[in-house]
């Protein structure tokens, strides 16, 4: 069977890997530098081994390409393409749209088109399908499904085979292609009523992290402001065996996801009349942490960072990835550079960005932890500077939430 992917990043990249254990895997993707390293056997994604990707085309049974032709004859098509929020913080579908026009227009048959990317409850039903049919030329009547990825980039404890999958199909002909697709690599499928149901869980799993890393955000100002300390407190409460679940004070939510999937919903919830009031208030705590953070640190350094040597340790969004994407580590450092302060930033796992380049972890008048990666030394981090602001509660002996 031959099955293309569209959007060759973590998400599509990671199916890709394991679908071509089994099927003839087309992994199509817009971004030819992605295009031609995957060719030559070379992985850019974190859990996905270079060594699989050589494998799967030696056996001819994975190539990628920039050529939309090349997903002729597919029996399905998985939309694996970025979802991200426009500039007024609302869903922006332009890399759905577009897969959507590549499948279109090169689809030469009937096939199972499945949407992996993260967006709201009926996109697959009321954007996806329709987009598709207003594209094509022919008059080919396609099935449509819906699986929302959950992959956890750099985590090794779940991947597609033990990590539950939901799925549901517009038909039951579409849920029944849908099981039989993902059964030969994932042991976990979870059948849903219908696609706005995955669609909406999906939504909610990232909006109930979202809203959680909120509120003990929250608790870490409180906390600060009554003397006690945050990670002291939420240890006890984490003693309590029911009813409580632990989540961490930080900088902020970073990544794709956690930043970006409850906006989603809250978009959707305001064109239904209902007005997502937990979201937004999350979002202004979580977008608001960098503010707070820089202005401790200010308070702790006499009231004033003019001029001050500051070293970020970590701009990417989790431990042990070098993925930036809405990391809080931007607007930490804008807010720190606000206020006078001279910032550079230490990350060997991102090593460039933004036109900076990773600078080594010393001689610094503060240095401010936002990420700590497995491979950084503490005692190196103490080591920088006089005053180590930590977010990550990871540094003893540091100051921090
Ligand atoms: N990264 C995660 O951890 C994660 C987890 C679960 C769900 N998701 C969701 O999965 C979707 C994809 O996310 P990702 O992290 O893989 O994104 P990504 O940025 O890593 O990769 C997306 C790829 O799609 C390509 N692309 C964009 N438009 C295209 C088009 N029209 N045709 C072909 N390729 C195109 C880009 O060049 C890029 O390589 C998003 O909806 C995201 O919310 C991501």
């Amino acid at each position: 069977m031959k099955v293309s992917i569209i959007g060759q990043g973590y998400v599509g990249l990671t199916i890709s890997a394991f679908a071509a254990r089994h099927y003839e895997v087309v992994g199509f993707d817009l971004n030819s530098t992605i295009v031609s390293q995957l060719n030559m056997g070379i992985s850019h994604i974190e859990g996905v081994a270079s060594e699989d990707i050589k494998r799967a085309i030696l056996e001819g049974k994975y190539r990628a390409t920039i050529d939309g032709s090349e997903i002729a004859g597919s029996e399905i098509v998985v939309i694996a393409v970025p979802t991200p929020l426009d500039e007024k913080r609302k869903p922006d579908l332009f890399f759905i749209d577009s897969a959507c026009k590549v499948i279109a227009e090169n689809l030469t048959g009937p096939a199972l088109i499945i949407n992996e990317s993260t967006s709201f409850p009926g996109t697959i039903r009321n954007y996806i399908k329709p987009v598709i049919e207003k594209y094509s030329k022919q008059n080919i009547e396609h099935e449509y499904a819906i699986s929302p990825e959950r992959v956890d980039p750099g985590r090794e404890d779940f991947n597609q085979e033990n990590t539950p999958r939901l799925y549901a199909g517009l038909t039951p002909e579409a849920t029944a292609r849908t099981r039989e697709f993902y059964s030969s690599f994932c042991d976990n499928l979870v059948e849903v009523s219908s696609p706005e149901v995955a669609e909406a869980a999906k939504l909610f799993e990232n909006t109930f992290r979202q809203v959680n890393i909120a509120l003990v955000n929250e608790l870490a100002q409180i906390s600060h402001a009554l003397g006690i300390d945050v990670r002291e407190t939420l240890d006890a409460a984490g003693t309590k065996p029911y009813g409580f679940m632990k989540f961490a004070p930080s900088a902020g939510v970073g990544g794709h996801c956690i930043p970006v999937d409850p906006s989603y919903l809250a978009d959707v919830a305001e064109k239904a009349g209902v007005e997502a009031t937990f979201i937004k208030r999350a979002n202004e705590v979580n977008l608001g942490m960098p503010k707070y953070i820089a202005g401790r640190i200010e308070n702790d350094n006499g009231g004033s960072l003019k001029g001050k040597k500051v070293l970020v340790v970590g701009v990417a969004y989790k431990p042990n990835v070098a993925d930036v994407r809405e990391t809080a580590a931007e607007l930490v450092i804008q807010h720190l550079r606000n206020q006078g302060a001279v910032v550079s930033w230490h990350d060997e796992i991102v090593g460039s960005w933004k036109g900076e380049s990773s600078t080594p972890l010393q001689g610094a008048d503060i240095t401010v932890v936002v990420t700590k990666h497995d491979s950084v030394d503490e005692k190196k981090i103490l080591a920088s500077a006089p005053y180590v602001f930590d977010t990550t509660g990871k540094v003893q002996g540091a100051t921090g939430l």
